[in-house]
């Protein structure tokens, strides 16, 4: 099977309160997109990357992708998520690949058991694939004055990850027809109806989001073999 893997890495990163794009930001002198990168080529299930770079910083990624060599490519991202990954896609010859995979730049220290088990599932017949995490925290909705309405049962609940993983020809399809943005790219698969199976994700895939998580990715994620 021929994998692509689409990283959206055009956030900012304002919640992290760095002066340069959360996904350059250094762990232990090296930044953030070059591990994730780094960890989808490494796992051998990936042919390929497009990193999708905030349009103002393409030079600064490139560099920083450049140990690479043709194996990753650079493309402008988006105003959101959803549109950076819809520009990587589109940068990708269609019928290149069997399957995508989009993981966020965020997610550095993905142990490559995780892409492996979303790429074994998309073999296995799936056309799309989550890795998740069981919650250990129950979840409340609120209204918008933050009163509880209800609370959902937690056995039923899960914490979702990336990468996710797609038969090529659906992702190309729903982004096509999915106008607006969505926080991940299995819930456009689910507005059109398809079943998306889940896989058992990572602790280690945690998004790096706040100044805590990138202590807790400085102090042991970059320790981990
Ligand atoms: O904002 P959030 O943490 O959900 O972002 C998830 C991923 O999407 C990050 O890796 C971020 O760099 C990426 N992103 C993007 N283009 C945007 C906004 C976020 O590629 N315009």
């Amino acid at each position: 099977m021929k994998v692509v893997a689409l990283v959206p890495a055009a956030g900012r990163g304002e919640r992290l309160g760095a002066h340069v794009p959360k996904a350059l930001v250094p762990v232990a002198g090296t930044p953030l997109v070059t591990r994730a990168t780094r960890g989808l080529l490494d796992s051998g299930v990936v042919d390929a990357v497009v990193v999708a770079a905030p349009a103002d910083h393409l030079g600064d990624f490139e560099s920083c992708l450049a140990e690479f060599g043709d194996r990753c490519s650079v493309v402008a991202g988006g105003a959101d998520r959803t549109s950076s990954v819809r520009a990587a896609l589109e940068s990708v010859a269609s019928g290149a690949f069997d399957a995508v995979l989009v993981h966020d730049a965020a997610r550095a220290f993905t142990p490559p058991t995780v892409p492996c088990a979303v790429i074994e599932a998309l073999s296995g017949g799936a056309q799309a694939v989550v890795p998740v995490l069981p919650l250990a925290d129950t979840v409340k909705q609120v209204d918008a004055d933050g009163v509880v309405t209800g609370t959902p049962d937690r056995s039923s609940l899960r914490a979702v990850q990336t990468p996710q993983g797609f038969a090529e020809p659906l992702l190309r399809r729903v982004h096509a027809s999915a106008p607006g943005s969505a926080t991940d790219d299995a819930s456009l698969v689910e507005r059109v109806g398809i079943p998306v199976a889940t896989v058992m994700g990572h602790p280690h895939a945690m998004k790096i989001t706040t100044p805590f998580d990138l202590q807790i990715a400085e102090k042991i994620l970059v320790e981990q073999p």
